[in-house]
């Protein structure tokens, strides 16, 4: 038996642990495995299937990032593809990536990614390829699971930030507009802002007015604290606005966010006269060692897609439902996506904390 393991996506801290519950997992019942670099690209680009043995996922469990690379451009569903007009059109590539598998004697793939990665993997699925899925993305937005690995890490991240932004809003009596990542879902910005201490939480699923967080930060002043602390997830929007975005690449919602923190700040400044700073807390919320949950996560996620494989369970993709890991089928995933819901335990924590969303 031969398998591949491939991390697609951008990275999220606990890729290198799954890598490694799933060689030793599968060098445990005498399997052989590859590593395809960089997403998939590496099948296209000849040297890009490495082995993985022992050896190789030796002390990786802690190190954030993943040993295989990744891509999140790319996508060989609709991959790139230059006419000789200078038109660039998008075309299907999954049935060469199918005869790629074949040619290099492999009989099954772990795919580790997020939605986009699911979508791929069930692409690959149905042409016959023996699949399966691995949930991973700080944004925690895949459904089906209770988390992805990687989340929790970029919520203490963004918490630790939080607390040692606090002293020095604190000391200037300043507003500090804090933007989180998450794409379309608030889950980071609402974890590490509840337990953060933030006064105003904006997330993408409660659209805000920028009058109302003014008002939250006005009560505090009256109250007798002369700073706050904002958090807004960077998918956030006004009621009567747009979601920021840099950049909008390929088609749908593969969009590129930033700069709705400028904005808010800009928003708050110019109706309370308060000095008002903003920051992007950006990569850093993906970057360094996995946590201790994240880790645990990531080492069961990997161990259970070996177990899926010897089932030949495939077109499954892992899910936590805690306390169990269980399968689901990777197309009750694809092109779905998990927001906060609106009546969950979390926000009515938050709103009785006092916390604002805006609203
Ligand atoms: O999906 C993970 C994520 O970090 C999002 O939170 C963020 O919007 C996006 O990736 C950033 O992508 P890039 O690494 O291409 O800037």
């Amino acid at each position: 038996m031969k398998i591949a393991i491939s991390t697609g996506g951008g990275d999220a801290p606990g890729l290198n642990a799954v890598i490694r519950a799933a060689v030793l997992s599968a060098h445990d019942r005498g399997w052989e495995s590859v590593g395809i670099r960089r997403g998939f690209h590496g099948l296209f680009e000849g040297d890009g299937v490495i082995p993985l043995g022992p050896d190789e996922v030796s002390g990786i469990t802690h190190l954030g990032g993943t040993i295989l690379g990744t891509t999140n451009r790319g996508n060989p569903l609709r991959w790139p593809k230059l006419q000789p007009d200078g038109r660039v059109v998008e075309i299907d590539r999954s049935e060469e990536l199918v005869a790629e598998f074949g040619r290099l004697g492999i009989d099954a793939l772990i795919s580790i990614g997020g939605d986009g990665s699911m979508a791929i993997a069930g692409a690959l699925h149905r042409r016959g390829l023996n699949v399966v899925g691995v949930p991973k993305t700080i944004d925690n937005d895949v459904v089906g699971t209770d988390t992805t690995f990687g989340f929790d890490t970029a919520v203490s991240t963004a918490t630790d930030a939080l607390d040692k932004l606090h002293t020095t809003a604190e000391s200037h009596d300043r507003v500090m507009v804090v933007e989180l990542m998450g794409r379309e879902a608030g889950w980071i910005a609402l974890h590490s802002g509840i337990s953060g201490t933030a006064d105003v939480i904006l997330i993408p699923e409660i659209p805000f007015s920028i009058d109302r967080v003014c008002d939250k930060i006005r009560e505090r002043e009256r109250r007798g604290s002369h700073f706050s602390i904002v958090v807004v997830a960077e998918g956030a929007r006004s009621s009567d606005g747009e979601a920021v975005l840099l950049e909008r690449r390929g088609v749908g919602t593969n969009a590129r966010y930033g700069g709705i923190a400028e904005l808010v700040a800009h928003g708050i400044a110019q109706r309370t006269g308060k000095e008002t700073r903003s920051l992007v807390l950006g990569h850093l919320q993906r970057g360094g060692s996995p946590t201790t949950f994240d880790r645990l996560l990531a080492l069961r996620f990997g161990s259970a897609a070996v177990r899926a494989i010897a089932d030949g369970d495939f077109g499954t993709m892992m899910a936590f439902v805690p306390p169990v890991i269980t399968r689901i089928p990777i197309a009750d995933v694809v092109g779905k996506m998990k927001t906060v819901p609106l009546d969950s335990g979390i926000i009515l924590t938050a709103r009785h904390l006092g916390i604002s969303f805006g609203d």
